[in-house]
């Protein structure tokens, strides 16, 4: 916290005390300054006026400083005058805000679609954050009556919006989430207009934390879902609700994203994209808040990356060794336990397997002279569920019949 060097200070009759102060906080932004006019009296603060640099535009004839004066005169005057009327007069209004519950888990639904993908995805975070015993629920900023940030910084003054509407709750619902869930689709690439406005608003809460610090080891995840397919479809989402946790001090911790949908229509028919939202959700309340990016990427086989080239497709692959790794492959995941994950990893790669991709939720190997692809599906215990081992012809056809 930075001192308050009082500019101006001034006796008045009745044991009141005028002060006008001026804090640096360039520790914030950068130039930023604060002024106070305080009327203090028995030791308590009567009434403030905070005015700080970044409320004042290229194009106002007025600054902070000039401002401050001002009133410290203009409150000199009448504070003389009448100061039971003064004092009075100055009382803030009571919020009116709204009222939302906090959970362990606040799942941030950004879809204006009921019953939409994000509804579905939103619906299973809080359903696994229910099963790991922790207390969730999912908000849509649709519903909510929320404004639009200004950027008038008028937060930077007492840590609070201008505006006193439904996004006072959805701070208090953030402030004390362990986990915040953002749920959202692209839309023009990036997030719909009401979940942006939550984002923006959240300038409030940034201000809050600026001033006064607030909660650690809060983990952020983000599930989104796109029309097209391909991993560069998300870049902007991903960009957006990144800065939106590193702002706020939430460690970004896990992302699923869904490609597709205008063809898939529903994100169910994603093959093991319950697990994978489970498996996220587990891991991010395992998290202490430092990054552990989990990329779990849309479909399954889940990412570009475990996809093979065409080129792979038209080679001559020696069918008869490639079906005879594939029951080796087979015999190994027969005779070693569910937990030896480490194990069969080892023994695949041995075999030449290498490995593509993993995250909570699986590993993917490839094989690239023999052809193979095998994916390894792991339950929240990390332990072995399953495995699919594909020749990579087979895969082509089954990554064209869900286009991802
Ligand atoms: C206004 C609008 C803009 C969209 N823009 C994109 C886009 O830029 N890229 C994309 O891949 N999908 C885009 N989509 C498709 C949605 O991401 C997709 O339909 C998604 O499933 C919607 O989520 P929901 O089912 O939860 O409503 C857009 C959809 C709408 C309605």
């Amino acid at each position: 916290m930075t001192e308050a060097e009082v500019l101006r200070r001034t006796e008045i009759e009745g044991g009141y005390l005028l002060t006008l102060e001026r804090e640096d906080f360039s520790r914030i932004y950068p130039g930023m300054v604060r002024y106070t006019v305080r009327v203090r009296s028995g030791g308590k603060t009567r009434a403030a006026f905070r005015t700080n640099t970044y409320e004042y535009t290229p194009g106002m004839p007025l600054d902070a400083r000039e401002s401050a004066r001002e009133t410290f005169e203009e409150w000199a005057r009448e504070l003389a005058a009448d100061p039971g009327a003064f004092i009075g007069a100055r009382q803030p209004p009571p919020r009116v805000g709204s009222a939302i519950p906090v959970t362990d888990v606040l799942v941030i639904q950004g879809s204006p679609r009921a019953g939409g993908n994000c509804s579905i995805m939103a619906d299973l975070a809080a359903s696994a954050a229910r099963e790991a015993d922790r207390t969730a629920q999912v908000i849509f900023p649709d519903d909510l009556y929320i404004r639009p940030c200004i950027g008038c910084y008028w937060c930077y003054n007492f840590a609070q919006c201008t505006f006193d509407d439904d996004m006072e709750g959805v701070i208090a619902a953030i402030r004390g989430a362990r986990l915040i869930v953002v749920c959202t689709p692209v839309y023009t690439d990036t997030v719909p207009a009401a979940l942006k406005m939550v984002i923006d608003r959240c300038q409030a809460y940034h201000a809050e934390r600026a001033l006064f610090g607030g909660p650690e080891g809060q983990t952020g995840l983000l599930l989104a879902v796109a029309g097209r397919t391909g991993e560069e479809n998300f870049r902007c989402v991903r960009t957006v609700v990144r800065d939106f946790f590193r702002n706020l001090g939430i460690g970004p911790c896990g992302e699923v994203l869904a490609g597709g949908m205008d063809r898939a229509r529903d994100v169910r028919t994603l093959p093991g994209i319950e697990r994978r939202v489970r498996a996220a959700v587990t891991a991010c309340l395992k998290s202490d808040g430092g990054e552990t990016a989990i990329a779990t990427l849309s479909g399954l086989p889940p990412a570009k990356e475990y996809m093979v080239g065409q080129a792979h497709h038209c080679s001559m692959v020696d069918r008869e060794k490639q079906v005879a790794l594939m029951a080796r492959v087979e015999d190994l995941f027969n005779l070693t336990d569910a937990d030896q994950v480490r194990e069969i990893e080892r023994k695949l790669t041995e075999f030449g397997f290498v490995e593509k991709g993993a995250d909570p939720a699986a590993i993917a190997m490839e094989h690239a002279d023999l052809e193979l692809f095998i994916e390894i599906e792991l339950d929240e215990e990390g332990r072995v569920h399953g495995y699919e081992l594909l020749p990579f012809d087979e895969l082509a056809k089954k990554q064209e019949r869900f286009r991802w």
